[in-house]
Order: C-alpha cells, then sequence, then structure tokens
C-alpha cells in the first residue's frame, strides 16, 4: 500500500519520519525520494537480518538515514537519543516481512522444515519451541483462539499436549503434520495456517508491543504530523482504531458523567474515518496485503 502510505504521510522536504517497521525499506525508500533534498527518516526494525540487508538498500540516502536494531516501542528514548525528540511523521507497517515468510531457517512457515523459532528478534529468548512445549494447554488454547480465530483452538491443544508428553515437538513440519491430523472443516488454506499465525503473534508479544506504542505515540509527533498505521489483523485493527478514537476525542469520561473530570483534550483528528484497504490491484499482485486494513491520523 505504498501510494495509500505516502498519499496520507505527505513527505516533504526539510520534515522527519520515524518508520518504526523498517522491514526491507521500500516505504522508507519512497518517503526518503519524496522528502529530497533534505527529508530524514530514521528506521527501526528489531530484526538484525532486515537491518542489515536495508542498509545496503537505502546506501543512496546514507546521509539522510539513522537505521537502528531496535523495537518501536523503544522509539521515544531514540528520538531523544538523536536530538530530535518528534518528528512529522510516523509508520508502522506491522506483521512479518516477504524475507521472514520467504526464509527456510526461522520457522515462520511450514513451507520448509526448521526449527520451531518465529522470534523477530533473536535477541529474545522465548521462542515457538519454548511456548508450544511449555505453555500450559488452556495457555495455548487462548492463544489459538484469540490470535488465529482457529475454530479447532481446544483441539488442536490438546494434541500438542499429547505429543510434548511423549516427546518434544522440534520442526515446523512435526507441527504442521500433527495440526493437520486433528479433524474439522478444510477450508482453502492449509490447516496450519492460523496456528502458526497465532503462535507467532504469542511468541512476539505483537499485540502488547503494538498497545504500548500506541498509549502515547501521538506524543511524538509535532504538531500536524502525521501517523500512518498498516495492520494484518483484526485484534491489531482494534488497538488502532481505539487510540486513535481516543485521541480524537474532546473528552474521555465514562458515559453519561454529568460533568467532565477527565482533563484529556483532543490530541488528533482522523484522516481515516474507516480502514482504507488494498486494491484489487495489489492483492492480486500481493496475497498477503489481502487482510491489510489502514489507518492514519494527524496531530493538532
Ligand atoms: C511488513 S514488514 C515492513 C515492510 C516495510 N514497510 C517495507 O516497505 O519493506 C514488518 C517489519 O516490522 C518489523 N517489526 C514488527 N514488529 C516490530 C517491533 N515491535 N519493533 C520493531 N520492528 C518490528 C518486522 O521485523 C518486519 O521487518
Amino acid at each position: 500500500m505504498v501510494r495509500e502510505v505516502m498519499d496520507l504521510l505527505e513527505p516533504q522536504a526539510h520534515k522527519r519520519y520515524l518508520d518504526g517497521t523498517l522491514g526491507g525499506g521500500g516505504h522508507a525508500e519512497q518517503i526518503l525520494t519524496l522528502s529530497s533534498p533534505d527529508g530524514l527518516v530514521l528506521g527501526l526494525d528489531w530484526d538484525e537480518e532486515a537491518i542489515a540487508a536495508t542498509r545496503e538498500r537505502l546506501k543512496r540516502f546514507e546521509d539522510r538515514t539513522i537505521i537502528r536494531q531496535a523495537n518501536f516501542t523503544e522509539a521515544k528514548e531514540i528520538l531523544k537519543e538523536i536530538g530530535w525528540h518528534k518528528v512529522d511523521g510516523i509508520l508502522l507497517d506491522l506483521g512479518l516481512s516477504s524475507h521472514h515468510l520467504d526464509s527456510r531457517e526461522r520457522g515462520f512457515s511450514f513451507q520448509w522444515n526448521s526449527r520451531l523459532d518465529m522470534r523477530m528478534d533473536r535477541r529474545q529468548s522465548v521462542d515457538a519451541n519454548q511456548v508450544v512445549n511449555t505453555y500450559p494447554v488452556s495457555e495455548l488454547e487462548r492463544i489459538l483462539r484469540d490470535y488465529g480465530e482457529e475454530p479447532r483452538a481446544r483441539r488442536i491443544a490438546l494434541a500438542i499436549d499429547s505429543a510434548r508428553r511423549k516427546k518434544t515437538i522440534e520442526t515446523t513440519a512435526e507441527l504442521a503434520d500433527l495440526v493437520a491430523r486433528v479433524g474439522g472443516r478444510r477450508g482453502r488454506i492449509h490447516p496450519a495456517t492460523k496456528t502458526f499465525q497465532a503462535l507467532r503473534i504469542a511468541v512476539n508479544r505483537e499485540l502488547d508491543h503494538l498497545a504500548g506504542f500506541l498509549e502515547d505515540a501521538h506524543e511524538l509527533l509535532l504538531s500536524k504530523g502525521r501517523m500512518v498505521v498498516i495492520s494484518f489483523h483484526s485484534l491489531e485493527d482494534r488497538l488502532v482504531k481505539k487510540a486513535f478514537r481516543k485521541w480524537s476525542q474532546s473528552c474521555i469520561c465514562p458515559p453519561r458523567t454529568m460533568f467532565c473530570r477527565c482533563g484529556w483534550s483532543a490530541k488528533a483528528r482522523l484522516l481515516t474515518s474507516r480502514p482504507v484497504l488494498p486494491s484489487l490491484g495489489e492483492t492480486q499482485i500481493n496475497s498477503r496485503a489481502r487482510s491489510a486494513k489502514l489507518r492514519a491520523a494527524e496531530r493538532l
């Protein structure tokens, strides 16, 4: 959704931008091009492979980029450290990059047999192996139901438990086979797709990080600064919608309160009353884009 992001972010010369999910650098490259000759980009990604590849890709913009391996929840401290404090635009393009999906060793896909890993930030200790082999059945069921919207959540959690009592589940193929053997209605997608998505969200604590960042991300924006978020999961989109709505309200007292006591004032205005969806053309080229939803807000 590069065009949609640029239409809303409106990159301009002399301005500063934070790309909190640098990934392959496609959006950052476009921001740098449109903000020529002196627009600046701080690019963060917690994946060292993404950082290394994108540093190379953005080499010609070297004097206008600062790239760090970091969680976007650390943005406030990093902005302070580099002396920017606030920016004119923030982009979050959440979830996995195509690099993750295509990687044969990182365990994000059951297309290739590899160790159960799924960590986007390999500095963290919890990986998919630990979640699958040590989490209680009730927690596995919750993860599969909430993050994967998996109707067979309970049965899959029980099947995992029964298998791991005999032997540790080590690989993506072992897990995918085990999930496929749990009966249920066959759909268009592979029977393990939802399980893999749910585990990835849990391993990387994706919703916690997003919720934490959204809490006060408006404070990182200069007046008229814009924030654009692309999400790929209904729970992510709900967090963004709720945060942007709160930012745009002039009072957040509980309903039916007679006199306002919250002291809150509107921080931003919504630029998208409904989420922007990818064009038909984009979903035909990139099937992953099908579930994308984009929302944007502007700091007052
Ligand atoms: C969909 S890709 C971004 C693609 C990018 N916009 C581009 O044009 O190539 C998402 C990226 O965000 C990173 N990511 C996800 N959550 C993150 C977080 N909490 N902190 C830092 N990076 C994160 C992932 O490692 C991945 O590289």
